[in-house]
């Protein structure tokens, strides 16, 4: 891929006028840009370079390091970034395989100490894992993002750390400790460098997992736990980008219930909606809008997402409260609308509420904002303005992504900048 093709479809809007200079008239790129974009495409001056890439045995019970293994001090820096051969320009939410992944263990009552970076490749566990017998696992998921001077940018990682940490505690697990992932997600991204999309072309999504990787029989908490981080370089999440989805409430499956684990990211929240979302989807809609289980008549989330309805000056999001998953999306866009003037109020949000607003969009990390073009509930469709995106989710979306993107002053102190 030539460095002019990876800016053609880059609007020249997104970029700051600071960098504006750097774009010839024809959007081809000039040497003032940074060696990452030099169209060089292969990993060919990889200091961790492999004798065996086939081996990843990493989760054996014998715990010493193969062939393939990496000390996390080892300076992934001195991987000369280069990009990638892959097509940029079509980046979905699929699986794409990277060159490393995080791994770091502990035993029941110990705390995490030390963790390598390891090829990525497939893992070993026991078929008596806690994870695989019980769903002893937790997930997290957020962003990098490449910027136009090189920059590579995290958004709030931080937050994602405290939120395992919550997870890990509910469900009898230990948990890294705040700077202890912070720095593993550093390393895991920095290692995988090639693959973050080059600018407006996508993000490197980041997927931390926690899991019970120790064998257990009766129903207890496994005996270890695997940290582990891998990272695929990802577009849009819902095919329709930023153009509007399509949500049908749930009337008689729940995601959670009071005094369950719906406010925490465990992996097995996820599977529960799968039936739910197929039959959904199969009838052509992009999801699901859940109802609280005990009087269905509130809201509570989409599968994977967080939900907002905007009337006049008013957003309004279903308010935290155990079954509703604390997206940092969902912080941030409350901070980020308070700022631009908007009241944002949490609470019980009705679903008459909801068919009545002028917009309504979700959040999350993944989606970043997506607009809701329309709602059924009970074989009743309502339909959310007739020019595609409101205003208050283009005004929102393009706040965040632009803070997220590192086109704008952050204000908030919420960008991590990793080099
Ligand atoms: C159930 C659920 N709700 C909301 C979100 C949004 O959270 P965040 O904004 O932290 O990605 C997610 C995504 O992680 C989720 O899985």
């Amino acid at each position: 891929m030539e460095s002019g093709a990876i800016f053609a479809g880059l609007h020249q809007n997104l970029i700051p006028n600071h960098h504006r200079h750097q774009l010839g008239p024809s959007g081809s790129t000039t040497k003032l840009l940074p060696s990452v974009f030099s169209g060089k495409r292969h990993f060919s001056n990889n200091p961790f370079k492999l004798s065996n890439q086939s081996l990843f045995a990493c989760f054996s019970n014998n715990n010493s390091k193969n062939a393939n293994t990496l000390q996390v001090t080892s300076p992934a820096s001195d991987v000369k970034p280069e990009l990638a051969d892959i097509d940029w320009d079509n980046l979905g939410f699929g699986f794409m395989p990277t060159d490393y992944m995080y791994i770091m263990k502990c035993s029941q009552g110990e705390n995490f100490s030390k963790g390598e970076l390891q090829r990525f490749g497939n893992i070993e566990l026991s078929p008596s894992a806690g994870i695989l017998n019980y769903g002893q696992g937790l997930f997290e998921g957020l962003k990098a993002y490449r910027k136009y001077d090189g920059n590579i940018l995290l958004f709030r990682p931080e937050e994602n750390a405290f939120r395992l940490r919550m997870g890990a505690e509910r469900m009898c697990m230990p948990s890294p400790t705040v700077e202890q992932f912070v720095e593993a997600v550093k390393e895991t991204v920095l290692a995988n460098e090639r693959w973050i999309p080059p600018p407006g072309k996508g993000s490197l999504y980041i997927r931390p997992l926690l899991m019970g990787s120790g064998a257990v029989l009766g129903l207890a908490p496994a005996p270890e736990y695997t940290f582990l981080i891998y990272v695929s370089p990802v577009g849009n999440y819902f095919k329709e980008g930023l153009a509007p989805i399509h949500l049908i409430v749930e009337t008689e499956m729940h995601r959670a219930t009071p005094g369950g684990t719906g406010g925490v990211k465990t992996i097995g929240n996820y599977a529960a909606v799968l039936k739910a979302q197929s039959a959904a989807k199969a009838k052509g809609f992009s999801d699901v809008l859940y109802l609280d289980s005990a009087q269905k008549r509130y809201l509570e989330e989409v599968s994977s997402c967080n939900v907002f309805v905007v009337k006049g000056n008013v957003i309004s999001t279903p308010a935290i409260k155990g079954t509703i998953l604390p997206g940092i999306t969902r912080k941030s866009i409350i901070d980020v609308a308070i700022s631009q003037g908007y009241q944002v109020e949490e609470r019980l949000v009705t679903v008459e509420e909801l068919l009545d607003a002028d917009e309504v969009f979700c959040t999350g990390t993944a989606v970043v904002i997506s607009p809701v073009g329309s709602i059924t509930y009970l074989g009743k469709r309502v339909t959310y303005g007739s020019t595609g995106v409101g205003l208050v989710s283009q005004q929102l979306y393009s706040a965040l992504t632009s803070l997220q993107m590192g086109l704008t002053e952050d204000k908030m102190d919420w960008i991590v900048v990793l080099k």
